[in-house]
């Protein structure tokens, strides 16, 4: 790992397997763990997580500070993205050959969401346990559109099976007319969504306070914005790399009408089009779906697929019914996406484990 040694200084994309602190304490296990962790995907990238860890113990907790107030108001997408790392921690920590013994702590214990203790594992890890860790720091959101290739049955069970697991379901459709009909749902949520100024305002200030976080000045982030935004524009289709703030800006600031319609030709040209979807809608069903969607990420991540999210439909509640009957799912939707195949694309950043982690005690 890169870095001046301290684990909270490294940047989490460079985590290797081979650095694994095998003869380290419980403490630096987890801070190792950590940098999987905070891989997961987020809405927006707002990485909402806090972990206090502590005598062989981390708790997630939702930071709250960072919670999208106009597009998630109830915090569901926040508490997916948290159950996404949940996940990444889990199966890394299984992987190395412990037993994450988790606890979710319910609504009373907000903004606390889990508590994982590590205890040794009795069995060797898994080869399916390695292969999901290894798929971690491979797994990306691909905006771009996607091969004509068709996704097999077989692999699409596994992502079934991968949710089901996790006690969550996946349902999904390649048939084009069904696919034509979900494109129509999410232009209209995205419509729905560019239509209201605070939407955007909320959109714009989120990816404004990022650029000041990464130090630039209002000046310098409102002239990158408008080089990105511009890029987007020229760059508005294909299987051109399309970066998740090029992306956000599009939206930002393009008429409701051209980006709907630009979203809606990139799902109906999908190959598959897939709802995670939960019996409950408590957020620690919230939770747990982030859970699932990271294990069906990363099975899709191991069997060479990409997937883009389209999470606007279910951001909108009188869609979520017709969004679920148009996929035949069950229960609550949480989390739609596309999937197919598509080369790869570069990395977005995290932020350091110094500012989404405190110590508990002094013995780190
Ligand atoms: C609950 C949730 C909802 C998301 N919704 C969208 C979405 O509607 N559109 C989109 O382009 N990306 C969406 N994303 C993806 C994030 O923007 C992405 O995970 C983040 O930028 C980090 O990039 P990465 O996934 O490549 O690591 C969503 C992610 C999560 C966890």
């Amino acid at each position: 790992m890169t870095g001046d040694g301290n684990p909270m200084h490294t940047d989490p994309r460079q985590v290797v397997a081979s650095d694994w602190p095998a003869d380290g304490t419980a403490d630096d296990k987890l801070l190792f763990l950590l940098n999987y962790a905070v891989l997961a995907p987020s809405i927006l990238n707002a990485q909402p997580w806090h972990f206090a860890v502590g005598d062989g113990v981390v708790e997630l907790s939702e930071d709250r500070g960072r919670r999208l107030k106009v597009v998630d108001p109830e915090g569901r997408e926040a508490a997916i993205s948290c159950g996404a790392a949940l996940f990444n921690l889990c199966v890394a920590a299984r992987s190395f050959g412990l037993a994450p013994d988790v606890e979710l702590l319910g609504e009373a214990a907000a903004p606390a969401v889990a508590r994982v203790r590590l205890g040794q594992q009795s069995k060797p890890a898994s080869l399916e346990d390695r292969q999901l860790r290894d798929a971690i720091p491979e797994r990306r959101t691909s905006r771009g559109g996607f091969e004509e290739r068709k996704v097999p049955r077989e692999v699409l069970g596994r992502l079934e099976h991968a949710a089901a697991a996790e006690g969550a379901r996946f349902a999904w459709t390649d048939a084009v007319g069904r696919r034509k009909e979900i494109a129509a749902l999410v232009a209209e949520a995205e419509r729905a969504h560019l239509s209201n100024p605070d939407y955007r305002n909320e959109l714009r200030d989120w990816l404004l306070d990022r650029r000041r976080e990464r130090h630039e000045s209002l000046r310098e982030a409102y002239y990158r914005m408008g080089t990105l935004a511009g890029r987007t524009a020229i760059h508005p289709r294909g299987s051109d790399e399309v970066t998740m703030e090029a992306a956000s800006l599009g939206r930002a600031f393009a008429s409701e009408e051209s980006a709907a319609a630009r979203l809606q030709a990139l799902v109906a040209a999908s190959p598959v089009v897939a709802l995670v979807s939960t019996d409950h809608d408590t957020p620690t069903d919230w939770l747990r779906a982030g859970v699932a969607l990271e294990r069906v990420l990363l099975t899709a991540t191991a069997e060479g697929l990409s997937a883009s999210f389209l999470n606007a439909p279910t951001e909108l509640r009188r869609l979520r019914n017709r969004l679920s009957s148009l996929l035949g799912a069950e229960g609550h939707p949480q989390v739609l996406m596309r999937l197919g195949y598509h080369p790869p694309v570069s990395a977005t950043p995290r932020r350091p484990l110094a500012e989404v982690v405190s110590l508990r005690t002094s013995s780190v």
